[in-house]
C-alpha cells in the first residue's frame, strides 16, 4: 500500500523528512477561514487507496487545530484512505486528567474521544499523570517516547559530569530513562502548585553540583522550570540547561528561563529552541 504524509505548514519540515525515512509520498493540507472564523481545509494529493499518515502539532491556538486536525482525518477517510493514522506531536487537553472541581470537564476523555475516526492516534510523550496510559481514554491512541534522543543528544553535546534533575514528580518518566541511559544521578523535585501560574518548589536536599540538566515534559508557562532553574542555582549551579519536551513557551517563559540557563526543547512543536529532532523516532514506531 502506498503511504501518503500530509501535514500543515508549521510542520512541513518535520513531515518531509518522516516521508522520506518512509519513502512515501508527501502533501500539504492548506487552511483558510471563512468570514464568521469557520476554518475550511484542503488536501493538495489524492488520498484514495493509500495509508494517510497526518502529522499535527496541537499546541498555540488549541482549539483551531484540534478542528483542523478533525477536518483533516475527515478528508482522508471521506476520499478513500484505506487507512488513517494521526502522529500528534504534541497533543493538548491531557493536563485536565480528571474532574478536579464539581462539574468541571475532564478534558483529556472529552477531547481523546473526539478522534475516534482514525485508526490509529499516535501521541509523542504525552502528559501522562493520573491516567497512565491514554488507551484506558481512547482504544485508538498509543505514545512514544523522546527519551531515547534526548539522551542521544546530551551525551553528544555535555562532556563534563552532571546532574539530571525532574522540577517535580511527574517528570521523573523523563529524567530518570535519560539518567539511567546517561548513567547519571538523578535528582527529582517536589513541586506544588496553587493555581495555573503559581507554583512553589520545595526545597530538595539532594546536592545538585556545578553542571544541572533539567527535564521536563511540557513547558507552558515557564514557571515549573524556572523554579528548578532558581533552586539549581541557589545550591551553586553554574552551567544549567533546561530541556522540555514540548516547547509551548507560553507569556514570558522564554524570558524567564533563558534568565539563567540555556533552553533547548525537541520539535514537537517548532521553535527556535527546537534543538532535539523526533523524526527517528516517528519513522522507527511507524515502520514497525
Ligand atoms: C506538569 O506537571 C507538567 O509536567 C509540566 O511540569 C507543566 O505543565 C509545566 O507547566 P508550566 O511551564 O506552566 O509550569
Amino acid at each position: 500500500m502506498t503511504t501518503l504524509v500530509i501535514s500543515f505548514p508549521e510542520t512541513k519540515h518535520l513531515a518531509e523528512k518522516v516521508a522520506r525515512g518512509l519513502k512515501a509520498e508527501y502533501a500539504t493540507l492548506s487552511s483558510t477561514r471563512f468570514p464568521d472564523y469557520e476554518v475550511k481545509l484542503s488536501l493538495d494529493k489524492n488520498p484514495r487507496g493509500k495509508k494517510v499518515i497526518i502529522i499535527s502539532s496541537m499546541a498555540h491556538e488549541p482549539d483551531y487545530k484540534l478542528v483542523r486536525t478533525l477536518l483533516a482525518g475527515g478528508i482522508a477517510r471521506d476520499y478513500g484512505a484505506k487507512e488513517v493514522i494521526l502522529v500528534a506531536t504534541y497533543f493538548p487537553y491531557l493536563r485536565q486528567d480528571r474532574h478536579f472541581f464539581e462539574y468541571d470537564s475532564f478534558s483529556s476523555k472529552h477531547i481523546t474521544r473526539l478522534f475516534s475516526e482514525f485508526d490509529k492516534v499516535i501521541t509523542i510523550d504525552p502528559h501522562l499523570h493520573r491516567i497512565k496510559n491514554l488507551k484506558i481514554l481512547a482504544k485508538n491512541f498509543s505514545h512514544i517516547t523522546t527519551n531515547p534522543l534526548i539522551a542521544k543528544y546530551i551525551k553528544k553535546r555535555f562532556k563534563d559530569k552532571f546532574v539530571i534533575v525532574g522540577p517535580d514528580e511527574e517528570s521523573s518518566q523523563w529524567s530518570d530513562p535519560v539518567a539511567k541511559i546517561l548513567g547519571r544521578k538523578v535528582v527529582v523535585i517536589k513541586k506544588h502548585r496553587y493555581s495555573p501560574s503559581k507554583i512553589r518548589d520545595e526545597k530538595t536536599k539532594a546536592s545538585l553540583g556545578r553542571n544541572v540538566i533539567i527535564i521536563d515534559d511540557i513547558i507552558s508557562t515557564g514557571k515549573t522550570m524556572a523554579g528548578a532553574v532558581e533552586l539549581a542555582r541557589k545550591k551553586g549551579a553554574k552551567n544549567i540547561i533546561a530541556i522540555g519536551i514540548h516547547g509551548v513557551l507560553a507569556g514570558d517563559s522564554v524570558k524567564l528561563i533563558r534568565k539563567h540557563a540555556e533552553l533547548i526543547t525537541t520539535n514537537t512543536i517548532p521553535s527556535r529552541f527546537s534543538k532535539i529532532d523526533i523524526s527517528d523516532v516517528i519513522i522507527d514506531k511507524l515502520k514497525k
